[in-house]
């Protein structure tokens, strides 16, 4: 099947297939092409350019798209979409004056979400997860990665990680999953943590392993949580398994989880909220790719990434959702790149690069998705009629999206 899109108004990311992220000031680009065309054979982009460069050829169906902007679809690369039940009363708690940090300390949070979701068959699990993955292909996400975390024992994560499985299986989505044992000390070895590390390493690893189950792994480095030293133990033992690191650092606290990361080779390195020079230095030259979750900076009221500092002193950024039920309760990724933009001086360029091609690096994948070029997958957002593409942040909490393409079919 062979689609041919004629007249877009503006066909955005268009980069050579070797570009695999933007760093810096490169990320004030956004590379495109007014008035083009682009065409689709099978599951793959062909052929794009200026209309006036278009040759006629034999085509099964001819979209014309005048007024509209097509887009490579967004690269979610930090998600918690995969979980059971809802945090709504915690959310009220908060609006009530708690703090998150006080929710977690009185059990709740994390916690929460994993009391609920042991107790959930893995049929609903994958019920309720696939309605919210659903619902994120309408909003224009293509790829996706997704964490366990909220199992916490060596039953429940492995039904997190076949639940995504199970996913990735009747999704047109392009899912990565991650390993995330490490997100909180269960109840049942809140003296004994060094206890619950060795069930991770001894017994869920190398289960995840044999099953090919994961990636990637994550940690949630934080005070309270799990320190630079949990952290090294668990990466070291996932690294003989091949489980390349995204940890979540710099929340809370900055105590060297970053240089940490980079240490060991990560992927990325999710949220930075709280940064000092140090982190800053030790991305410079790294191939670790800083993640920003402004979402969760919104709905927890806590500060924003540093994108100007790390963008400025030369460093690629990528933005993600975040999509959880305590911290981020959205995977709306139109509304990231809107709050990229408004909170925290990012340009429309910038987030959108940071949204597409870095998001799509921060899951490895940015060989074939993530920008338009000829070999890539198509995986595109159709928008309605817009004057430009800074339109697409500007309306904040609007739907930009008339059509989602995946691998060459609609599928929205
Ligand atoms: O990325 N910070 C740790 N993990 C999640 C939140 C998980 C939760 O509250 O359920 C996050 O914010
Ligand atoms: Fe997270």
């Amino acid at each position: 099947m062979s689609i041919l899109f004629t007249h877009i108004k503006e066909l955005l990311q268009t980069r050579p297939k070797s570009e695999l992220k933007v760093v810096g000031n490169a990320m004030k680009d956004l590379p495109h092409i007014k008035n083009a065309f682009l065409r689709i054979q099978g599951d793959t982009i062909v052929d794009f350019g200026p209309m006036h460069d278009l040759v006629v050829q034999e085509t099964d169906e001819v979209i014309d798209v005048t007024g509209k902007i097509i887009l490579p679809s967004w690269c979610d690369s930090h998600s918690h979409v995969v979980y059971a039940g809802d945090r709504s009363q915690e959310f009220v708690d908060r609006l009530n004056g708690l703090t998150y940090e006080e929710i977690a300390a009185k059990g709740g949070g994390i916690l929460n979400s994993v009391q609920v979701l042991q107790d959930t068959s893995k049929e609903t699990l994958f019920e309720q997860s696939v309605e919210r993955v659903n619902t994120l292909i309408q909003l224009g996400t293509g790829a996706l990665e997704i964490k366990s975390g909220y199992g916490l024992s060596t039953e429940a994560e492995l039904k997190m990680l076949r639940v995504i499985k199970a996913i990735k299986e009747i999704s047109p989505l392009k899912i990565k999953a991650t390993f995330l044992g490490a997100h909180a000390i269960p109840k049942k070895y809140k003296r004994d943590k060094q206890a619950y590390l060795d069930l991770i390493i001894n017994t869920m690893l190398p289960e995840i392993h044999a099953q090919k189950l994961a990636d990637f792994v994550d940690v949630f480095c934080e005070k309270g949580y799990f320190s630079l030293e949990d952290t090294e133990q668990v990466l070291e033992a996932a690294t003989l398994y091949g489980l390349v690191p995204k940890l979540h650092v710099n929340q809370f606290n900055a105590f060297g989880g970053i240089a940490l990361g980079v240490k060991h080779k990560a992927l990325s390195v999710d949220h930075l909220e709280v940064l000092n020079e140090d982190d800053i230095q030790v991305l410079k030259g790294a191939d670790t790719i800083a993640v920003a979750l402004p979402g969760c900076s919104f709905f927890l009221g806590i500060p924003y990434t540093p994108a100007r500092r790390l963008i400025d002193t030369g460093l690629a950024l990528a933005l993600a959702s975040d999509y959880n039920p305590g911290s981020a309760p959205s995977g709306n990724m139109n509304l990231t790149v809107s709050l990229a933009c408004i909170k925290m001086n990012m340009s429309p360029e910038e987030a959108i690069n940071a949204a597409t091609l870095n998001g799509a690096y921060a899951m490895d994948i940015s060989e074939h998705y993530g920008s338009i070029a000829t070999g890539k997958k198509a995986n595109l957002i159709i928008t309605k009629n817009l004057t430009s593409y800074r339109q697409i942040p500007y309306h904040f909490g609007n739907n930009p999206i008339h059509k989602v393409m995946l691998n060459g079919v609609f599928v929205a």
